[in-house]
């Protein structure tokens, strides 16, 4: 900003000093007019060329001067009444007209007071060779003229758009549109020209900034995996993927029964469309990832016979490691080490990419995550903005909630990095209640503080600690069975 301030204010002090450089030759031109006109007569003897050399400099420094007027006006106009009074941009085409028809005035004015005996209108009405060659000359440019200005007054795009053009398929935002050409800058930072009469004549695809756009992902899965599953976890995966509109949830929908695959089609619709490159690979990678935890198969083109194998329910952690895991979470401390083991064989591990939502406040919930590795966020939305109410990581342990009380979520919980978490379902706990009547208190305790953080993190009167946790413990037993 402050180099664009300076720049101004140089060009300012230029466009003074050449005015006033200018301004004064012309005054010295037409005060020693006589003088040099007698000097001139004593040494040349062509009357017309002593006449011509007093008029042509008058005529060119009338022309730079009316230049710099034009320019002033054209600065004064569109600068002062469009962009202040009016807060938007003159577009280029407008200023450029403008400052052409303006000066064409002037320099015929001032033509005509200085060759007052020249008639222009009959020069250029009777010179039909010179309308020929300036048309001829012109032709490209007025083509891209016109049609510029049909762009303008059509409007079919505007600066900040998406589009993608001509038989080359030029894709970039539209950054302006002149008398001449359409610029465009590409994804990789280039800029495109596309003059305006190749813009008019060719069918331009738009994707209007104020719009909401969509995209279209393909992928394919093997004809074992179950169609409705399929559906259900990737729109999951993709709808909360950064720059995927929340106003139109993402359609998963089988594109086609192929020869060794089910191929699918993901539409989904941009917040920004200009930055569909990301979004694009984003929402692959939580594709990859959602199949992966559904234990979903990518299909790859064979057709070759080959044994399904089953695919692993953990394929990244031995029993032990999970013991180990399960062992170091403060509530499971109790329980002894064949206790683990039977717990570690009863989880069910899931990679979660970073950004995805792992449990979303308000759903129905029938199990409890260890984190495994990584680090999730517990978040509390309110009127559509999210609120960290903690950080938890290796070891730590959420969704007791909903499992122990059969409420429903109190929470999201998202990944802050690639996470894997280890789940235990309702018939795990079940049986370890039953066998480690402390656990359900040890458990009631930890819900009871997570309560009191959710209360004074949406700012409500946090409950008391220890009554709640007695009607906690009341309720986990009556909810689960137990005596
Ligand atoms: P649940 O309600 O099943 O789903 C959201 C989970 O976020 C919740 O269980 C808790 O495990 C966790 N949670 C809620 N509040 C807090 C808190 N204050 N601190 C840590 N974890 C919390």
């Amino acid at each position: 900003m402050a180099a664009n301030g300076s720049n101004q204010k140089n060009r300012f002090i230029v466009f003074m000093l050449a005015t006033a450089v200018v301004a004064l030759a012309l005054y010295l031109l037409l005060h020693f007019e006589l003088e040099l006109r007698a000097y001139l007569g004593a040494r040349l003897t062509s009357h017309a060329v002593q006449d011509s050399l007093v008029r042509i400099p008058q005529l060119i420094l009338w022309s730079v001067l009316a230049f710099l007027g034009v320019r002033a006006l054209n600065g004064v106009t569109f600068d002062f009444v469009f962009r202040i009074r009016r807060g938007y941009e003159a577009p280029a085409l407008v200023r450029n007209i403008f400052s052409m028809v303006a000066f064409t005035i002037l320099f015929v004015l001032i033509f005509q007071h200085i060759y007052s005996e020249v008639n222009l209108g009959a020069l250029f009405t009777t010179s039909a060779i010179f309308g020929v060659i300036i048309g001829l000359a012109l032709q490209d440019t007025l083509g891209n003229f016109f049609a510029g200005i049909s762009l303008h007054a059509d409007r079919p795009f505007q600066v900040g758009d998406v589009i993608v053009v001509g038989q080359q398929k030029h894709t970039g935002v539209v950054e302006s549109i002149n008398w001449r050409a359409v610029k465009l800058r590409t994804f990789q930072n280039h800029i495109v020209l596309v003059s305006n009469s190749i813009a008019a004549k060719e069918a331009i695809e738009v994707a209007p900034r104020d719009n909401l756009n969509a995209r279209l992902m393909y992928f394919s899965t093997i004809y074992t995996d179950s169609p409705a599953k399929t559906i259900h976890v990737v729109r999951e995966a993709v709808r909360d993927a950064d720059n995927v509109s929340e106003k139109i949830i993402p359609i998963v929908r089988i594109r086609n029964l192929g020869d060794s695959a089910i191929e699918w089609e993901i539409k989904y619709w941009l917040e920004d469309y200009a930055k569909y490159n990301d979004t694009d690979a984003l929402v692959r990678q939580r594709t990859w990832y959602a199949l992966r935890r559904n234990g979903l198969t990518f299909a790859f083109p064979t057709r070759t016979l080959h044994l399904e194998r089953k695919v692993a329910t953990r394929p990244t952690t031995a029993e032990d490691e999970i013991a180990d895991r399960l062992s170091a979470v403060d509530v499971f401390a109790p329980l002894s080490t064949d206790e683990l083991r039977q717990l570690a064989m009863a989880t069910v591990g899931h990679v979660f990419a970073p950004g995805e939502t792992l449990i979303r406040a308000g759903d129905e919930g029938s199990s409890m995550f260890v984190v495994h590795n990584g680090r999730v966020q517990v978040q509390l939305t309110e009127s559509g903005k999210s609120r960290p109410v903690a950080v938890l990581s290796e070891g730590n342990f959420f969704g007791e909630m909903a499992l122990f009380t059969g409420e429903p979520r109190t929470a999201s919980v998202v990944a802050l990095e690639e996470t894997e978490v280890l789940e235990i379902g309702h018939a795990a706990m079940k049986h370890l209640f039953e066998t480690n009547p402390s656990l359900v208190e040890s458990i009631s305790w930890t819900i009871a503080e997570r309560r009191a953080g959710l209360a004074a993190s949406a700012q409500q009167s946090a409950p008391d600690s220890i009554s709640e946790s007695a009607g906690l413990l009341t309720s986990i037993k009556h909810f689960f069975g137990l005596r």
